[in-house]
């Protein structure tokens, strides 16, 4: 996947730390540290949650996604890439990671929710077909307010098996 050098592995009690510091300084900046290594541990121990990362050839944390899964529906908690490797290619296959373990699970349809400022990850999640469902007034602690996506899996499954047949008609 990605690049030669670049794995996808469930993460371990090890990784908690990283992890952690990548949630502070990636997506909790300016809003106060509550994905500490204690509650990312928590996660890991939470058998509705993967926490997934991508290590370097060093084994050193590039980015990780927690993804919480329920019946119907799942639930990404966090997504971040580290700053010196965006637009590698990182983001994607974890989330293409996290989506094809959720289809196998039978889940319908993931909702996550950005910063409304955060156009990057916005075009970035609009790219792997998210759409915008509301706005969420005030949800990061009362200080800023977020975008709910959602991606219907079996949707966008049925409109990939009919682009392929398109293809193959072609
Ligand atoms: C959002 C994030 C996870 C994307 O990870 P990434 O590994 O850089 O993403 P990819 O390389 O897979 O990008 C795939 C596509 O998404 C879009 N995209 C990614 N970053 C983008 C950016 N900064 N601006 C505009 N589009 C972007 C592009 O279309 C990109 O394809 P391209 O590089 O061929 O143009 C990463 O930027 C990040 O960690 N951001 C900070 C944390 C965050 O915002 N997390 C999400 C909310 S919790």
């Amino acid at each position: 996947m990605t690049t030669d050098t670049t794995r996808l592995r469930l993460a371990r009690r090890a990784h908690a730390q990283a992890i952690a510091t990548l949630s502070r300084d990636r997506i909790e900046q300016g809003l106060g540290w509550s994905w500490t290594a204690r509650r990312v541990a928590r996660s890991l121990a939470d058998p509705d949650t993967n926490v997934l990362v991508a290590l370097d050839a060093t084994d050193a944390v590039s980015g990780f996604g927690i993804m919480k899964f329920g019946d119907d529906e799942a639930h990404l908690l966090l997504l971040a890439v580290q700053a010196a490797q965006g637009r590698r290619g990182i983001g994607s296959a974890m989330m293409t990671w996290l989506e094809a373990v959720a289809v196998a699970a039978g889940v319908r349809r993931i909702l996550l929710e950005a910063r409304d400022s955060n156009a990057p990850a916005r075009a970035f999640y609009r790219r792997l077909g998210y759409r915008e469902l509301e706005m969420l007034p005030g949800y990061y602690q009362g200080r800023e307010d977020s975008v709910r996506l959602v991606k219907d899996l079996w949707e966008w499954a049925a409109t990939g098996l009919s682009r392929r047949a398109g293809d193959l008609r072609e």
